[in-house]
């Protein structure tokens, strides 16, 4: 149902979240491929590069589906889909493999790592209140904090 009217749907998303990044506070972020390129590099072995890209894929993923939540007013699965895949309880899931991105990670963007799991989590709390405002602009603290890491760190 809600891909059929996918399109127009996601277009009310973005004026919402466009009405509410305008009263929220900016993002300072430096865009990664601006030059030169002043992220810090992070080196980390082979599998935990893997890991952390399939990691990254499926937040992508759980972003892109918790919009579709919000449109839909599915408030529930948009709470329940939060917390499970990037709230705390998402926290080091690789945890035991040696390779977990996490361990690899300096102080800030270990940091920058567990801040985007609470705002998920934090998400997840103020999602149950059913209100769109407030939600997407929760939502929005998530994605700052994609935005934040990524504009720091790399990995190559
Ligand atoms: C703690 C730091 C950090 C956070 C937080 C973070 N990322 Fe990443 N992400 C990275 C790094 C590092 C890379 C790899 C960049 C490179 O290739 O050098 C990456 C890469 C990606 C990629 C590309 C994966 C690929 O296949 O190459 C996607 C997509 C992505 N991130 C999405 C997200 C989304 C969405 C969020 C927020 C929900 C997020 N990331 C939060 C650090 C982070």
């Amino acid at each position: 149902m809600f891909w059929r009217n996918g399109a127009m749907i996601l277009i009310a998303v973005l004026l919402a979240a466009s009405a509410v990044s305008r009263a929220a506070e900016p993002v300072e972020a430096k865009a990664a491929t601006s030059k030169p390129d002043t992220r810090q590099l992070v080196e980390m072995p082979e599998e935990a590069q893997r890991l952390l890209r399939s990691d990254m894929f499926d937040h992508l993923v759980v972003i892109t589906l918790l919009m579709g939540h919000l449109a839909a007013s599915e408030f529930e699965q948009a709470s329940e889909l939060a917390e499970t895949r990037l709230g705390n309880s998402a926290r080091g899931r690789h945890r035991g493999t040696g390779f977990g991105p996490g361990r690899f990670m300096p102080p800030g963007m270990h940091q920058l790592g567990f801040g985007m799991h609470q705002s998920a989590t934090d998400f997840a709390k103020i999602a149950k209140d059913e209100d769109l405002p407030s939600a997407l602009s929760a939502l929005r603290r998530v994605t700052n904090s994609c935005v934040a890491c990524h504009a720091g760190f790399r990995i190559r």
